[in-house]
């Protein structure tokens, strides 16, 4: 076991640090020379794209989570809305699907059980199914109408790291294949996108490559029981995942917040010392957010945040920042994470979890 860790001290630092070649891996072979997508792997013609009036994206855990950031894309390039929803729920719910619905069932494993009962459901109810997996030859890719590999590679550890990003980046590049066909998006815009989805793995390697201030920041909060996480719009959605990633592996509860709803309620939990772990990455609501990170720092809270270089003045008003290489807001979730996967995994290690298997947990749940 040793050896297949290549010399990291678990499965999840190790796949940490394949980001970067796992998302080349899923990237390069769509993105042509000439920055044109290309998934010779979809049959959806231009017909299909057009005849969509609904996006539906269903998945677990952290596929989930992918799902909820790709909705802002999916909803801003091809102008049609999206529901996202999770496999549990959605297959006992009465969801609004006909054969004008395109399902997007994201699944690491393709194998959980509901996001398979739940491919099957949208099917029957006359949906295009569109599988975005990372296993080939899984049971959800055999389902699937079509279906799209996320080329990851095996991952190990419980907690899903590059099986995640990886779904960012593929579910970047489906809705903007979609879009171009559907003519709803500039070709400035696409091609802008394009070249910046090409810079990530380099960004990625980039704060791979300087990691101390994490584990710096790991040491001052590692024994807090409660964390909190904020952000708004797709920050929020970096949140969520961060803070699953944080519960599952160390054990510390921990809960992630719209930062605009914090005074309706959460921020009576703020006291001095309180972990605020705020992802602030987005130019239309970052002053918003700002006000927040504000509020919470005037209760006392130690508050790190996550942003992108260019963002420098914000060290004025937080105790640490993480900062990320500067990108599009639009692709800014595929940087934020990394650190926040990292101070997750550091925060388990000085707690003496048991990292890759966390109690109760399972890596593929083909439990209902
Ligand atoms: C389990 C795993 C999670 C994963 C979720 C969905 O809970 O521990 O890491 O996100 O299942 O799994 P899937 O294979 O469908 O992405």
């Amino acid at each position: 076991e040793a050896a297949e860790k290549g010399g990291y001290d678990h499965f999840m630092l190790k796949e940490i640090y394949e980001q970067p070649k796992a998302i080349k891996d899923t990237i390069s072979p769509r993105v042509t020379k000439d920055g044109k997508i290309k998934l010779d792997d979809v049959s959806l013609t231009k017909e299909d794209i057009d005849k969509f009036n609904k996006v539906y994206v269903v998945a677990c855990g952290t596929a989930y989570h992918a799902g909820l950031i790709s909705k802002t894309l999916i909803e801003r390039y091809l102008n049609i809305p999206v529901v996202v929803d999770i496999a549990s729920e959605f297959r006992y719910g009465e969801p609004l699907i006909d054969e004008n619905t395109l399902m997007i069932v994201v699944s690491q494993s393709g194998e959980t059980a509901d996001t398979l009962a739940a491919l099957k459901l949208a099917k029957e109810k006359g949906a295009r199914v569109l599988a975005v997996t990372n296993v080939v030859g899984s049971s959800i890719s055999r389902e699937a109408d079509d279906v799209l590999y996320t080329w990851a590679g095996p991952e190990i550890a419980v907690a899903s790291t590059k099986a995640h990003t990886t779904q960012l980046v593929l579910l970047a590049l489906v809705s903007l294949y979609m879009a171009e066909k559907k003519g709803t998006i500039s070709k400035e815009k696409y091609d802008e996108i394009i070249k910046e989805i090409v810079e990530l793995p380099r960004k990625a390697q980039s704060i791979l490559d300087n990691t101390d201030l994490i584990e710096e920041i790991t040491e001052k909060i590692y024994k807090n029981e409660h964390v909190f996480y904020i952000g708004r719009g797709m920050d929020y959605d970096v949140s969520r995942e961060a803070s699953l990633k944080l519960k599952e592996i160390s054990y510390a509860h921990s809960e992630a917040l719209p930062a605009g709803e914090l005074k309706h309620g959460t921020l009576a939990l703020i006291e001095d010392g309180t972990p605020v772990i705020a992802t602030i990455t987005q130019s239309k609501t970052y002053e918003k957010a700002l006000s927040n990170i504000k509020e919470v720092k005037a209760r006392g809270a130690y508050v790190i945040a996550v942003t992108q270089e260019e963002h420098k003045e914000i060290e004025k008003y937080v105790d640490s920042v993480l900062y990320i290489p500067d990108v599009i807001d639009e692709l800014t979730s595929v940087l934020a994470v990394i650190p926040l996967q990292l101070l997750a995994y550091y925060v388990a290690v000085n707690r003496g979890c048991s990292i890759d298997k966390p109690r109760n947990l399972a890596k593929s749940v083909t439990v209902e």
